[in-house]
């Protein structure tokens, strides 16, 4: 194992030994170190339970979007049985793909562009141009890999791992701060952000997870409602946090936030 990858592992280790008011920061090879990187999508990324998206996004039969997800291109499809899956785009004959990532849209099938191989929104192949004059051929025993997707409070979550325990256990604790989020007919969708950002993606959830910045950057926005000086981190066991805020419903400020963050 290279030396800074140890270093960076003890580092990580011994933090878990100091009180929680202690001030303790990351090392930055946590952020820029090759194999640190590699770690995490070994034991991170493709072992644990991530959000894609929301159900609103595929309200329909056949409403789909497509993600590189680590290094699985993969689509989120609602089903003709009105089931989300999420299957893998690489199709079977010679792993071309049958959906770009960041293409989005409603489809009966998907088709792949080399030599037109058509899958069902199962992911079971349909038709295979001409392959009937191989005698071996057999399509019923051909589909594009599902990976395991959990709905939890409107949200889609995918899993690589086959042998991940389920999500919603885990998240039991979380039921009653994600009730205020819900109206009459479950959870709003009031807008999509889709931004990549350029850094570690560990810098990008550090901002998600204060609200030290809502007095600057969001000053117009959240910091209207949600204060920075109101805000309490709540830790809980080894799986998440939340903020403690003062909730205003009905209050949109969708447009001001979204304005903010471009
Ligand atoms: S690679 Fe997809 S049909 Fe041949």
């Amino acid at each position: 194992m290279p030396s800074d990858l140890t270093h960076l592992r003890s580092s990580i280790g011994a933090s878990l030994e100091r009180p929680v008011d202690e001030p303790w920061t990351l090392d930055p090879g946590h952020y820029t170190s090759p194999d640190y990187y590699d770690l995490e999508v070994e034991q991170i990324w493709k072992k644990e339970w991530i959000c894609v998206g929301h159900v609103k996004e595929v309200p329909n039969v056949g409403d789909f979007f497509s993600i590189q997800f680590v290094n699985e291109p993969l689509v989120i499809v609602r089903g003709a049985d009105a089931q989300i899956r999420a299957l893998s785009t690489v199709c079977r004959h010679r792993l071309m793909l049958v959906a770009e990532p960041g293409a989005c849209g409603n489809a009966n099938s998907f088709v792949c562009p080399y030599h037109r191989w058509t899958y069902g929104l199962d992911g079971q192949l349909k038709s295979a141009l001409h392959m009937e004059r191989h005698r071996d051929f057999d399509p019923s025993g051909i589909s594009l890999p599902e990976f395991r997707l959990e709905i939890w409070n409107d949200l889609i979550w995918i899993n690589l791992d086959d042998d991940a325990p389920p999500l919603a256990p885990r998240l039991v604790e979380l039921e009653e701060a994600m009730a205020v989020y819900k109206g009459p007919e479950g959870g709003v969708m009031a807008a999509l952000y889709d931004k990549t950002w350029k850094g570690n993606w560990k810098s990008q959830v550090e901002n998600n997870l204060e609200g030290y910045h809502h007095m600057g950057m969001h000053q117009q926005s959240i910091e209207l409602y949600s204060p920075t000086k109101n805000v309490t981190n709540l830790t809980h066991g080894e799986y998440w946090t939340r903020h403690q805020v003062p909730y205003e419903r009905g209050r949109d400020v969708t447009e001001t936030l979204l304005s903010e963050a471009d």
